[in-house]
């Protein structure tokens, strides 16, 4: 047993430009996936994966997250006065305890790894989850549950990963793998986005990872990375040797939120999975097919 994983970072600084005009006054990580925000889901699988304390990396712009985890006094007044009380439970069911939810800013979109090293000193030093909410998975088990449970065999650095089509090794972290038992893949040396001939795997990483404290100290260095950015996978590349690195593939469906068609992808997904939902979903989508 290693030690359990208390906190968990949220990067949500992004300018979203991809989702614009939605994300020009509203906060990418807070466009629903049919009636979730984003960022809601990313929380809600810290917690079941027995996260304790949620950090925010935010930036300009972003104020509406730390209302959304809020109490408010005015709707949940209105909700019992008018009986409703499904709709009251979601709401409690979502606040923070007061001190479980902090937020930092970064003050300069200067790379992920920057956006990481940001939380430092809310983190301390202790290992701890990232977790990017642009990336959804859909599993009854949570991915970082998932992750959690592994940690404590393997230890160390530990990221989710899934094999991508070779010619998109160029969108994401890389695993140079050097043993690998189907579910587990021991890595030498992490890439940071290889063009497809010199990616060293097709392992790529996704938005969840199991960190130690020493990654801070690599990323103190400030170094940068691939697209002129301070690199979160050259950190943890430099930790290899002294601290072992996995990679898990994990269990469940993955929807990169981070692009258009992803997201569709996701929210048709999401619906598809909600009993209030399913049928009407399905019939839209037979309808669709149909005519397109
Ligand atoms: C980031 C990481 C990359 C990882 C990806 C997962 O890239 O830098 O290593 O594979 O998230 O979504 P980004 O999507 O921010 O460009």
């Amino acid at each position: 047993m290693t030690g359990t994983i208390r906190k968990a970072v949220l990067p949500v600084g992004g300018l979203g430009t991809r989702f614009l005009p939605a994300t020009k006054a509203i906060p990418k990580e807070m466009l629903p996936v049919v009636d979730k925000p984003l960022i809601q889901y990313g929380v809600e699988e810290a917690r079941q994966a027995g996260i304790e304390e949620i950090i925010f990396v935010t930036s300009r712009g972003k104020a509406s997250i730390e209302d959304h985890f809020d109490h408010h006094f005015e709707l949940m007044a209105t909700l019992e006065a008018r009986g409703k009380t499904a709709e009251l439970e979601l709401a409690r069911g979502m606040l923070a305890g007061a001190g479980k939810i902090s937020y930092t800013r970064q003050p300069e979109a200067l790379g992920l790894g920057h956006a990481v090293w940001c939380a430092r000193n809310l983190v301390g030093r202790e290992p701890f989850a990232v977790i990017l909410p642009d990336d959804l998975v859909l599993h009854p088990r949570g991915c970082l549950a998932q992750l959690v449970e592994a940690y404590e065999k393997v230890g160390g650095n530990l990221v989710a990963v899934e094999d991508v089509p070779r010619e998109q090794t160029n969108r994401y972290g890389i695993l140079d793998v050097v043993e690998d038992d189907g579910r587990l893949a021991k890595a030498k040396g992490l890439v940071e986005k290889p063009a497809p001939a010199d990616a060293p795997s097709t392992l790529s990483i996704i938005g969840r990872y199991i960190l130690q404290p020493e990654v801070f100290d690599e990323l103190d260095r400030q170094d940068k990375g691939a697209g002129g950015e301070i690199q979160l996978t050259d950190a943890m590349a430099r930790t290899i040797g002294s601290q072992p690195f996995h990679g898990l593939r994990f269990e469940g469906r993955r929807f990169d939120c981070g692009n258009k068609a992803g997201f569709l992808e996701a929210n048709i997904a999401y619906a598809l999975e909600r009993d209030d939902l399913r049928e009407s979903a399905r019939d839209i989508l037979r309808r669709y097919a149909a005519t397109s």
